[in-house]
C-alpha cells in the first residue's frame, strides 16, 4: 500500500468515505438531508483536505459554520458520538486505502477537528449562549 501523493490520492480517500457515510445509518441523514450536489461537495471536501494535508490555500470555506448550521437545522441533534462515528469511518477508509505520513496526518488532523467542531456547536446553542 502507498500513502497519499496528491490530489487525486485526495479525491479517491474523500469518495470512498463519503460513500460509507451516506450509506451509515447514523450520521448518513445528516448529508443525505443537508447536500443536494454531491459532484460539488466532494470537490469541496478535496481542497478542504489537500489544503489540509498540502498547506494549499485551495479551500475557502468555514467548517466551523457548516457544522453550527447543520446542528441547528437539525434540531440541535449533532452528538459527540456521530463525530465519534464519522472518524471511525475516515480512520477505516484511510487504512483500507493508504499507509504511511500523510495518511497518519489525515487521522490525526480529523481527530484534532472533531473536538474542536463539537465544541463550537456545543457553545453555539441557544442554552449555552444565554449563560454569561
Ligand atoms: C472531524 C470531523 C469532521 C470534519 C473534519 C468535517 C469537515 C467538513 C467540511 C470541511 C465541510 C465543508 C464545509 C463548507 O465549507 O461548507 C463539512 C460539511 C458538512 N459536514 Fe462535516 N466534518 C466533520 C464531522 C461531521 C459530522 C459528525 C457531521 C454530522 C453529524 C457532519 C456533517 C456535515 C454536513 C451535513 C456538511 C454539509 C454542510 C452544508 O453543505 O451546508 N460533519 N464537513
Amino acid at each position: 500500500m502507498r500513502d497519499i501523493k496528491n490530489r487525486e490520492d485526495v479525491f479517491t480517500l474523500v469518495s470512498s468515505f463519503y460513500e460509507a457515510v451516506r450509506k451509515h445509518k447514523e450520521i448518513g441523514p445528516f448529508f443525505n438531508e443537508t447536500i443536494s450536489d454531491w459532484d460539488e461537495h466532494l470537490e469541496k471536501l478535496t481542497d478542504f483536505w489537500e489544503s489540509n494535508l498540502f498547506h494549499r490555500a485551495k479551500y475557502k470555506g468555514n467548517p466551523r459554520d457548516a457544522h453550527i448550521g447543520v446542528d441547528q437545522k437539525s434540531g440541535h441533534a449533532v452528538d459527540i458520538k456521530h463525530f465519534g462515528e464519522w472518524l471511525r469511518l475516515w480512520f477505516t477508509t484511510i487504512d483500507r486505502l493508504f499507509t504511511g505520513e500523510l495518511a497518519e496526518r489525515a487521522k490525526n488532523n480529523a481527530r484534532k477537528m472533531s473536538t474542536h467542531l463539537y465544541l463550537e456547536i456545543y457553545k453555539h446553542r441557544p442554552e449555552n449562549t444565554q449563560k454569561h
